[in-house]
């Protein structure tokens, strides 16, 4: 009898980082269940991955924003029947602007979607995983969760969460067989910039990566076992010097980097 595939579930699979995630998953011999609101999508993806790669695809169209599309995922990742073996947490989208300027309600579902879901979908998965003494999870935070993003202050603060959380978990789960890793990419070429109303043409050539250098990164330092993986050097160079800096100083060098930007 042949070994049965691991199996992972990607947040968020139908465009970008997501989309790449599960490509590389399933060139590595995964099994997927793939996530996002437009189902229709998903299902070209899942043709594509099981037509290249061999791969069982399971298609779950959810709204993770919304209790409805909660609970189906949920539901998924408390199954063991396959179990998951790695969750990537990756669904998420920014708001760019002065608050005040702002619509309410979608900084509520920014916070919905970027840690709400991300706290159900680990809660969900975890003990199951702990069980077997095996897993993984890889959420995807963002370089803009090392300091205060004021024009985003939403997106950063959510993104610092995913980090502090991510951190926690990988130690609560030290020693489990179970490892949990915080992706933090810079600027990468996706629907990001544009379903976000972001200028693309602003940000220097240089500072841009490619969705699969970003999983490359991720997937090589999740194999090491890492804590956080932060892919690029300048990525890398940035975040160590937010990081370093008093938070009332590093708030101010993003102050005046959006300044000069506007
Ligand atoms: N691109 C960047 O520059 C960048 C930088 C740092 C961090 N990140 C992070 O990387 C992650 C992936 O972003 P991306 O750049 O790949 O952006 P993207 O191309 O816009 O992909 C976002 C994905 O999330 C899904 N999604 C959005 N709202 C959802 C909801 N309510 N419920 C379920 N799925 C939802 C989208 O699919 P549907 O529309 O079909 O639901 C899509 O598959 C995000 O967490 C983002 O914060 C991106």
């Amino acid at each position: 009898m042949s070994t049965p595939k691991p199996v992972a579930m990607v947040t968020g699979a139908s465009s970008g980082i997501g989309a790449e995630f599960a490509r590389a998953l399933a060139a590595r011999g995964y099994d997927l269940v793939i996530v996002a609101r437009d189902g229709a999508r998903l299902d070209e993806r899942a043709e594509l991955l099981e037509k290249e790669y061999d791969a069982s695809v399971e298609v779950l169209a959810a709204d993770l924003t919304k209790a409805t599309g909660l609970k189906v995922v949920e539901a998924r990742l408390e199954s063991a029947d396959p179990p998951i073996d790695l969750l990537v947490n990756n669904a998420g989208f920014g708001t760019f602007g002065r608050l005040w300027e702002l619509r309410r309600d979608v900084e509520e579902r920014e916070i919905r979607l970027n840690v709400v879901a991300v706290t159900r979908l680990c809660h969900a998965v975890l003990p199951g995983m702990v069980e077997r003494g095996r897993g993984g999870i890889i959420n995807v935070s963002s370089v803009a969760g090392f300091q205060p993003t004021p024009a985003n202050a939403t997106y950063g603060a959510t993104k610092a969460f995913v980090n502090s959380f991510s951190h926690a978990l990988c130690e609560e789960t030290r020693g489990s067989g179970v490892h949990v890793m915080v992706l933090c990419p810079g600027f990468t070429k996706t629907e990001f910039q544009e379903r976000n109303g972001l200028d693309s043409s602003k940000v220097p050539d240089r500072l841009w990566q490619l969705p699969d250098q970003v999983v490359g990164a991720a997937l090589r330092d999740f194999d090491r076992r890492r804590s956080v993986c932060i892919p690029g050097a300048l990525n890398k160079a940035g975040a160590v010097f937010s990081s370093v800096l008093p938070m009332n100083l590093s708030r101010r060098v993003a102050g005046a980097v959006v300044k000069r930007s506007e």
